[in-house]
């Protein structure tokens, strides 16, 4: 037997036990005639005492262990004279009779402790010794806990667990496909896929009724912080759906999630905000709404005053920063070279202080006279004690996303985006399409499988701008944690659609015939969405970055650093693949 107990469990009371641990040696410290190590695992540290005077050879072995060799120990469980409070098991410490090296281990490249001195690139070519470390183990722990949790909510509201095929054909939902050639097909490629987008509308039509499953999806597209080029979906499909049975489901599940995982009772319903509000007061589809700091939209206040940058601008909006009417001069500075970073892209910013006394200082004196930043005050709905700040543009939705970048940039400044605080929503009302400058035509917004509103199915021979979609999405805390829609289960519709998004009739029979031919065949009205699992788990966790809840994840160059992939394949591969490169020159 390797072991009897972990190295989390033993307590005060299994003193005077006889023990057999195995684990990883995190530390040896010698002290007079004793070696003390620190033997860790999974379940925690515990202390084993390697004691001259009870066996002098053991602990001369002990004192050469190294950090992190794998070893087996068997000794006496005695409570501690010096407890550690720190620690489940800092009661107790093994009194060591004998030692036996497992495996030795050499010096690993950085410390496997909660705070390891290695730097991010070390540590992912070294990933799977960065999971010994707690912090990070923890995060896989949480996943694991969270998966088994969505796993126990779908299947008791009925939700068949099934798989979609990983090589697929390649369907646009926005983003790039990654290609897989086929050997047996030469010249041809699989798609891995975006996400089962199509695959489970085919399983609605096939009756299974209510799907999930627990996906890898893959899409080649630029990489952030939330954003990785393979990521898991909880993905779901429903037939005989309205949209508010759909939101009431997921709001469900989103619920069960907080309750059971991070014990938060989740009370009333969540606020449904449509997108064009969102846009309005937020400047983004992804409010952070743990804090108020709205937009005012201030074109008549500010407008005719002979500040030319305000008189040309197509927007003018401000949002009131409670209290930091105290920001200096150079705080002040930082935070308009915080909208003039290439990522924002804004000209600059005017800002207004509420005095002691109500009067209102601005940067823009010379333009507004005292009764005019009266006017501004009131507009801001602005006291004593806060600062107004405010930016214009030439472009109304443009510009309204540089002041969201600064109104998130406010919010961290203030303290407002508490990680243990949590604000859920659903954006709806999400406009059927976009225009695309570099497609030159209009885009799905969603995807091109998305439902309009039935009021707005008029418009789509009219302005098919204007239409907007049984789209939805949940947003906490700014976060994008999922999305979906009501689907069209009407071939005419589906193809009205296509083409309105540019695909000619051949073009779009090649790409979803498949799918187009299967609503001939009697399909229910359906619906659903796809969580981000990776986003879900990364706020749970209080982490910055999907990457840190995620086993083996990729770098910001969608490298995985540690297997050293994407690399080169032998021309014997290519060969068989019949591909030739023509690598052009970076
Ligand atoms: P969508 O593209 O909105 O919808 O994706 C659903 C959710 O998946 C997460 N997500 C990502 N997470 C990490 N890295 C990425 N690169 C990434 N891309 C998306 C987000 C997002 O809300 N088929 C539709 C769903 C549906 O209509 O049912 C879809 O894929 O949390």
């Amino acid at each position: 037997m390797y072991r009897t107990h972990t190295c989390g469990e033993l307590r005060k009371n299994d003193v005077g036990a006889s023990v057999t641990l195995a684990g990883w040696v995190q530390r040896v410290r010698k002290m007079g005639g004793m070696t003390f190590v620190d033997l860790r695992d999974r379940y925690g540290i515990t202390q084993i005492v390697f004691n001259n005077e009870s066996d002098a050879t053991l602990n001369e072995v002990a004192n050469h262990l190294g950090r992190e060799y794998v070893i087996q120990i068997t000794g006496k469980v005695e409570e501690r004279q010096s407890k550690n409070p720190h620690m489940d098991t800092g009661d107790i410490e093994i009194i060591a009779d004998s030692l036996k090296v497992l495996n030795p281990s050499e010096v690993p490249p950085f410390t496997i402790e909660d705070n390891s001195d290695g730097g991010d690139d070390l540590r992912m070519k070294y990933r799977y010794l960065d999971l010994r470390r707690t912090p990070v183990r923890q995060n896989i722990e949480l996943r694991h806990r969270m998966t088994m949790e969505v796993r126990r909510y779908l299947d008791s509201k009925g939700f068949l667990e099934i798989e979609t095929p990983m090589l697929v054909g390649s369907t646009p939902e926005g983003a790039r496909d990654f290609v897989v050639p086929s050997r047996m097909n030469p010249g041809q490629f699989y798609a891995l896929p975006q996400s089962p987008q199509t695959l489970k509308q085919l399983l609605m039509v096939s009756g299974m009724d209510r799907y999930f499953q627990i996906v890898k999806c893959f899409r080649d597209e630029d990489l952030r912080a939330d954003r990785q080029p393979e990521f898991t979906q909880i993905d779901c499909e429903m037939s005989f759906v309205t949209q508010d049975d759909v939101t009431d489901t997921f709001e469900g599940m989103a619920k069960h999630l907080f309750r059971e995982i991070r014990g938060v009772e989740l009370e009333g319903d969540f606020p449904k905000m449509s997108w064009a509000d969102a846009m309005k007061y937020y400047g983004s589809d992804k409010p952070d709404t743990r804090f108020d700091m709205k937009f005012v939209e201030l074109m008549d206040v500010m407008k005719g005053h002979g500040f030319g940058v305000f008189d040309n601008a197509a927007y003018i909006g401000g949002i009131n920063a409670k209290g930091a009417a105290t920001y200096t001069r150079k705080q002040l500075d930082a935070l308009t070279e915080f909208v003039k970073r290439p990522q924002i892209g804004a000209k600059g910013l005017v800002y207004a202080r509420v005095e002691e006394d109500g009067n209102v200082k601005s940067s823009v004196d010379k333009f507004y006279d005292q009764a005019a930043l009266q006017k501004l005050k009131e507009a801001m709905n602005a006291e004593p004690g806060d600062l107004i700040l405010i930016m214009s543009g030439d472009d109304v939705m443009k510009t309204r996303k540089q002041l969201s970048e600064l109104r998130l940039e406010m919010g961290r400044q203030l303290g407002l985006r508490d990680k243990n605080k949590f604000s859920c929503l659903w954006v709806v009302d999400f406009p059927m399409f976009e225009w695309s400058e570099e497609e030159g035509r209009l885009m799905a917004m969603h995807h091109p499988f998305t439902h309009p509103k039935d009021e707005d199915i008029p418009l789509l021979d009219t302005d098919p701008a204007a239409v907007r979609a049984d789209a939805y999405d949940m947003v906490i805390n700014g976060v994008e944690v999922g999305g979906g829609s009501i689907r069209i289960h009407d071939a005419d519709l589906q193809q009205k659609m296509f083409e309105i998004l540019g695909f000619t009739p051949e073009k779009a029979k090649e790409q979803f015939g498949f799918l187009m031919n299967a609503f001939k065949y009697g399909a229910p009205p359906h619906g659903g969405l796809a969580y981000g699992l990776d986003r879900w788990v990364s706020l749970f966790a209080g982490l910055d970055s999907i990457r840190d809840c995620i086993a083996f994840p990729k770098n910001n160059s969608g490298r995985d650093v540690m297997l050293d992939a994407p690399a080169p394949i032998d021309d014997h591969q290519l060969d068989e693949l019949q591909i030739k490169l023509d690598l052009k020159e970076k």
